[in-house]
């Protein structure tokens, strides 16, 4: 069946940095539906002609080396562009027609791509609603809703049940881009894929687990948005509680959208709230040095650019167990990893070692950007009696695909959604519950009782607060750079 993907918010960045140049790559690679159009709707006048123009330049910038003109000229004649304000029901009206046309009244599958502004969500889905959009007697309809989910739990939960006016929970899509990065969905591989891991994979081998989302890049010109939001809402409630769920989740009974959805909410279930003490002694804030003069962020501003929180999973095969999460911005490099450590071995036979913080085998998942897995273990050094020293096992991504580019996430979400996948999309109960694990924090983090505000220098590991935190509890945060 053909499709057509309708973008709202045509006009702004997302469409022309990911969205296009992904549908574009499917399309190359001959994976995406035959006849799929594509049709970009926002306020601004323009041509079908000068829209596919403007989308050639940036596609071609965005792709790199493997842009091919010839390619370019067979995907571009299923561009279309249809100017309309998302407040007008009239705009509407006449995307319907405009949808039909193209389609001949042929049985056409439909997505529509919300990457508007958040707070036009609720309003871009009561209007396909009222133009009969969401029917779907002449082919699937699914809607493809873009982060923030809200801003907190009751925002959330608004917007869940105003959709669920117009969508069922299964024509619901809503986008969590880490979960279409490959190495991400590695980790349902190595997990379930592989019987030498699971096996070890709990309490009584697993000291704790650490996931840092390290950014170098600072906040830009994204005050307006960051300042509001801070490092909580931006990357602890979607990007680090969906890699926590995939690394402590059961195996499903299968691989599809339902069980595995269930699984992963099982594990926010079984997060542990936190009360009273918790809340300054199981966090770490900071805000980088030179925040306070970007632009556009207040004098005074309290906003988190850093966080560091340990969360426990009351079940059976973590309890005791911490899982370390930590992100910021102006950190000393970009990477995000996921490291399982080990505990040590019951019985040191040579020596072992002497540093307080030093545990055992470590499992690093580097998501990226140098995606790959690494095994560290002891080794003996040669010729130096019974001496040992760490070593690794080094798995490369790039290597395993002949050096090949890694796909974006946005292709493999894209083609889900218009395959009706949603096994790499959030549900709604999941994003509702996320929220209630990250708004008691917030929420803290505000009152008298917050733990102070660290400010750290840009360029290192966070606040020095926050390796001392972690030393304290006799463990250290893995700081190491990935070589690209
Ligand atoms: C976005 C956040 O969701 O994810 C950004 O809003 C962040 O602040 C980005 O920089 C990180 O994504 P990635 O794929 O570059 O790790």
């Amino acid at each position: 069946m053909s499709h057509t993907i309708v973008i709202f918010g045509a006009s702004g960045d997302l469409t022309s940095r990911k969205l296009v140049p992904a549908l574009f790559r499917l399309f190359s690679r001959g994976r995406l539906p035959e006849s799929t159009r594509i049709v970009g709707v926002s306020r601004s006048p323009y041509e079908h002609s000068e829209w596919r123009k403007s989308l050639r330049e940036t596609t071609e910038r965005f792709v790199g080396k493997s842009f091919s003109s010839e390619a370019w000229e067979s995907f571009a004649p299923n561009i279309y562009y249809q100017a309309g304000d998302i407040k007008d029901g009239d705009s509407f009206q006449s995307l319907a027609k405009f949808l039909d046309e193209i389609e001949e009244g042929k049985s056409t599958g439909r997505v529509y791509y919300l990457s508007t502004m958040p707070q036009l969500y609720e309003e871009a889905i009561q209007q396909l609603g009222a133009a009969g959009l969401a029917c779907d007697k002449t082919g699937p309809r699914r809607v493809i809703i873009e982060k923030p989910f809200g801003t907190d739990l009751k925002t959330a939960q608004r917007l869940n049940e105003s959709i669920h006016h117009v969508f069922r929970e299964d024509q619901i899509y809503r986008i969590d881009h880490y979960l279409g990065k490959e190495t991400v969905q590695n980790i349902f591989a190595l997990r379930f894929a592989n019987s030498i891991f699971e096996p070890l994979w709990n309490r009584n081998y697993i000291d704790h687990v650490q996931i840092t989302v390290a950014e170098e890049v600072v906040i830009g010109r994204r005050a307006g948005y960051y300042d509001n939001s801070g490092i909580l809402r931006d990357m602890f409630q979607n990007h680090i509680l969906q890699l926590m769920m995939i690394t402590a989740m059961e195996p499903p009974a299968k691989f599809d959208a339902a069980l595995v959805r269930d699984e992963k909410v099982k594990v926010l279930h079984s997060v542990r709230k936190m009360t009273g003490g918790d809340f300054a002694a199981q966090t770490v804030r900071g805000q980088y040095a030179g925040y306070l003069q970007e632009e556009g962020v207040p004098a005074n501003s309290q906003t988190e650019t850093f966080a560091a929180l340990k969360l426990y999973c009351d079940n059976w095969r973590w309890q005791g167990v911490p899982f370390f999460l930590r992100s910021g911005k102006g950190m000393s490099c970009r990477t995000t990893q996921i490291v399982i450590q080990f505990k040590n071995v019951p019985h040191q036979l040579f020596g072992g070692s002497k540093s307080k913080t030093k545990l055992g085998n470590r499992l690093v998942i580097q998501v990226q950007p140098a995606e790959g897995i690494q095994l560290h273990f002891e080794t003996k050094v040669a010729d130096a009696g019974m001496k040992t020293r760490t070593n690794h096992l080094d798995f490369n991504f790039q290597d395993s695909i002949g050096g090949e580019e890694m796909p974006d996430a946005y292709q493999r979400l894209l083609l889900d959604a218009v395959q009706g996948d949603a096994s790499l999309f959030a549900r709604g109960d999941e994003v509702e519950l996320a929220w209630s694990i990250i708004d008691p924090i917030i929420e803290a983090w505000r009152s008298p009782a917050a733990p102070p505000l660290h400010t750290y220098p840009t360029g290192l590991w966070g606040p020095e607060e926050c390796s001392q935190w972690l030393f304290d509890q006799k463990r250290e945060w893995f700081d190491v750079c990935p070589v690209i």
